[in-house]
This record gives structure tokens, C-alpha cells and sequence, in this order.
């Protein structure tokens, strides 16, 4: 099963309870929070009150992508905000075995990411410890950019990598999948896409949904 995670970052702030509202009436089964604290990457977005805010109206898994310096400060306050799923980057995470079982004992699931300049190999020993890995196509910071070419080589050997360690994990993708790129991702293997100016840069957020998660779903037809 494929499933869309539409990332709010490039939401219109002033409209985000419809902008989400209209992601769910589209068909998202995900909604993604890009947190960013202006250390770990140079950009500034929100903390746990907005996913508090959020999930008291949405019915959809809040998923924390948590850009942040030391990200196990927060863990808490973002699982006791809704958080259903809780990613940290392996490049700033030390502590890493300790960080993600402190993900899982708060009933959350617990992801790594992984930066467009890393080698996948970092990520043999953690992936006996997550639920997913969060593969970006793009440097994190911002949306719009466009997708890195070679994340789609990186997205298949990262798959054979799990199929060979622990089938179960899942594999999300972040970061410049539009419209024209989305089905080859979804083919590439990937379980999970994250798509922000795709989706908010459009007239339509919820056509725009609903067509992207038609799309996914054809490529698991075909
Ligand atoms: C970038 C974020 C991505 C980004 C995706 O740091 O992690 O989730 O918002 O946005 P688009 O789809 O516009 O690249
Ligand atoms: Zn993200």
C-alpha cells in the first residue's frame, strides 16, 4: 500500500485548518510536519503546538520530521502533541539506538533520516531499530527544490538493503516529488512520499491530493 504524505511546510499559514481539511477530503493518509529549529538546517518553521493544534481536528497520523539540534530534548513534547510518527537525522543524532527507543516507548513510531549527501551504509545497525527511514531527495531546509536525480538509485539500493535486514521497515521519500516524478519514486520503492509545493503550490489542494494519490496507487496496479 502506498500512502501520501502531504508535508504542510508549504501550506498558505493563514488557511492551513482548510489546506489540511482539504488534504483529507483528498485521500492523504499521512499529514507531514517538517520541524526546523535555524541550527540543524537555516530555516525556522514550528514546535509541538502546532501539531496539538492540528491534531484535534485531523484524522489522519501526524508525522514529526524533526530538523532540530539535539532532537531527544523534544521527543516528549512532540509524542504528548500527537506525534504518531517521530524521525531524527542520523547526522546529528550520536546517541541514536537510545533515541529511537525512546521514540517507541512513548507508542510512537520511530524513523531515521538520512541527507542526500550520506552513504546509506550508515544505516545497516539502525535499521534493526526503526519502523521507517525517511529518505531525502532533497537537502533539508526548504520546499520547492528540485529532486536530487540520483535519490532514485539511492531509494533502490536502500530497499534492497532493507529487503536483506528487516523487510518490515518502511521506506518514506521527502523532498521535490511532483506530479511528473511521483510514479517513478512510488516504482522505485518507495512506501511513503512527502509531497509540500506539489500539493500547496497548486489552485487545488484537494483535487491536486486526490490526483496525486491516484497516481501512487495506479503504480502499484501497474
Ligand atoms: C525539506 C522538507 C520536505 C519538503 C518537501 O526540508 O523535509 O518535507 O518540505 O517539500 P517539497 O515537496 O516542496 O520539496
Ligand atoms: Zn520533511
Amino acid at each position: 500500500m502506498k500512502l501520501l504524505a502531504p508535508s504542510i511546510l508549504s501550506a498558505d499559514f493563514w488557511r492551513l485548518g482548510e489546506q489540511v481539511n482539504a488534504c483529507v477530503e483528498g485521500g492523504a493518509d499521512i499529514i507531514h510536519f517538517d520541524v526546523m529549529d535555524g541550527h540543524f538546517v537555516p530555516n525556522i518553521t514550528f514546535g509541538p503546538l502546532l501539531l496539538e493544534s492540528i491534531k484535534k481536528h485531523c484524522p489522519l497520523p501526524l508525522d514529526a520530521h524533526l530538523m532540530i539540534e539535539k532532537p531527544e530534548r523534544y521527543i516528549p513534547d512532540f509524542i504528548r502533541a500527537g506525534a504518531d510518527m517521530v524521525s531524527v537525522h542520523v547526522e546529528n543524532t550520536p546517541h541514536l539506538h537510545r533515541t529511537l527507543e525512546l521514540i517507541r516507548s512513548l507508542g510512537a513510531k520511530a524513523g531515521v533520516v538520512i541527507n542526500p549527501g550520506t552513504a546509506l551504509s550508515v544505516l545497516e545497525e539502525a535499521l534493526h531499530y526503526v519502523d521507517f527511514v525517511l529518505l531525502m531527495s532533497v537537502n533539508p531546509g526548504f520546499g520547492g527544490q528540485k529532486f536530487i536525480e540520483r535519490s532514485l538509485q539511492r531509494l533502490r539500493r536502500l530497499k534492497t538493503m532493507v529487503e536483506s535486514i528487516k523487510p518490515e521497515v518502511i521506506i518514506e521519500v521527502d523532498g521535490g516529488i511532483k506530479e511528473e516524478n511521483i510514479l517513478e519514486v512510488a516504482r522505485a520503492g518507495a512506501d511513503i512520499l512527502v509531497v509540500g509545493s506539489g500539493i500547496f503550490g497548486t489552485e487545488d489542494v484537494k483535487a491536486q491530493t486526490r490526483k496525486l494519490k491516484n497516481l501512487i496507487t495506479s503504480s502499484e496496479a501497474s
